[in-house]
């Protein structure tokens, strides 16, 4: 249930809380201009590329709408506050790509050309425990970093690298808040809680390389591959898997005292 006055305690996530809200921004924030100026053939492939990313703005949002109650149920208050600002986050996002399209002139792929992309939203919405939902959201923000961080290197001084960058400071704050409350969490859980993680990453990974084998040649058009994208956002979810000792096998509390 609800809880009418709950306790505040958790500072760390208030100040997460207070960044994010001090860390809005609108799209006035962005010099949109420059699309004019991109190749025919560069705006029909970053048109392809970007789909699976603006399809994921929308379904991050569905994800925290479904985390908040449950956060809010289970009586942490402090992790509803900060979802509520990640809402505004990924709304953003969507509106702006939403933008994007608009000045280059382009339609997303349309389902049938991507269907694995449903395939892999569909295995995110289907998840029924907050755990699984903030790690099955964390892989999904390391997914949008890998690809604005992709556009910031390869198009720095464009409006598609304008874009990526000031979203990336975004997507930071969100993997501060997986962070936070993956370690609070994933002690209280079982070896095999853990090891469905594990699960999902895979089938999630399986999902990730037909969607690339799919996008090869709009990334070509960008001198991008599939192999370095996929390669990239495996060794950070490896690093987050380590770090918050998803394994099974790796101790997370204090061994038994021997008999
Ligand atoms: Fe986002
Ligand atoms: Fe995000």
């Amino acid at each position: 249930m609800i809880r009418i006055h709950p306790d505040l305690t958790d500072d760390e996530l208030l100040r997460l809380f207070d960044k994010g809200i001090r860390a809005q921004w609108t799209q006035d924030a962005i010099d949109w201009s420059g699309a004019a100026s991109i190749s025919e053939a560069k705006r029909r492939a970053l048109a392809d590329v970007i789909t699976p990313v603006y399809l994921g703005e929308q379904t991050a949002m569905v994800g925290i709408s479904t985390v908040l109650p449950m956060v809010l149920n289970r009586g942490m208050a402090e992790a509803g506050l900060y979802l509520s600002s990640m809402g505004l986050d990924e709304a953003r996002h969507f509106h702006n790509l939403h933008q994007l399209y608009d000045l280059l002139g382009q339609e997303p792929l349309p389902r049938r050309r991507l269907p694995e992309m449903f395939r892999y939203h569909a295995r995110l919405l289907a998840r029924r425990e907050p755990t699984e939902w903030v790690w099955g959201i964390l892989i999904s923000d390391l997914f949008a970093k890998r690809f604005y961080g992709g556009f910031v290197e390869r198009f720095p001084d464009t409006l598609v690298g304008r874009l990526s960058a000031r979203t990336l400071q975004d997507e930071a704050r969100h993997q501060a808040f997986s962070d936070r409350y993956l370690t609070r969490m994933l002690p209280t859980m079982t070896p095999e809680g853990r090891q469905a993680l594990l699960d999902m990453r895979d089938d999630l990974f399986r999902v990730i390389e037909v969607l690339g084998g799919r996008l090869r040649p709009a990334m070509d058009e960008l001198e991008w591959s599939p192999e370095e994208f996929i390669a990239g956002l495996w060794a950070d979810t490896e690093r987050w898997a380590r770090r918050l000792h998803v394994k099974p096998g790796e101790a997370v509390e204090a061994p038994e005292p021997e008999a």
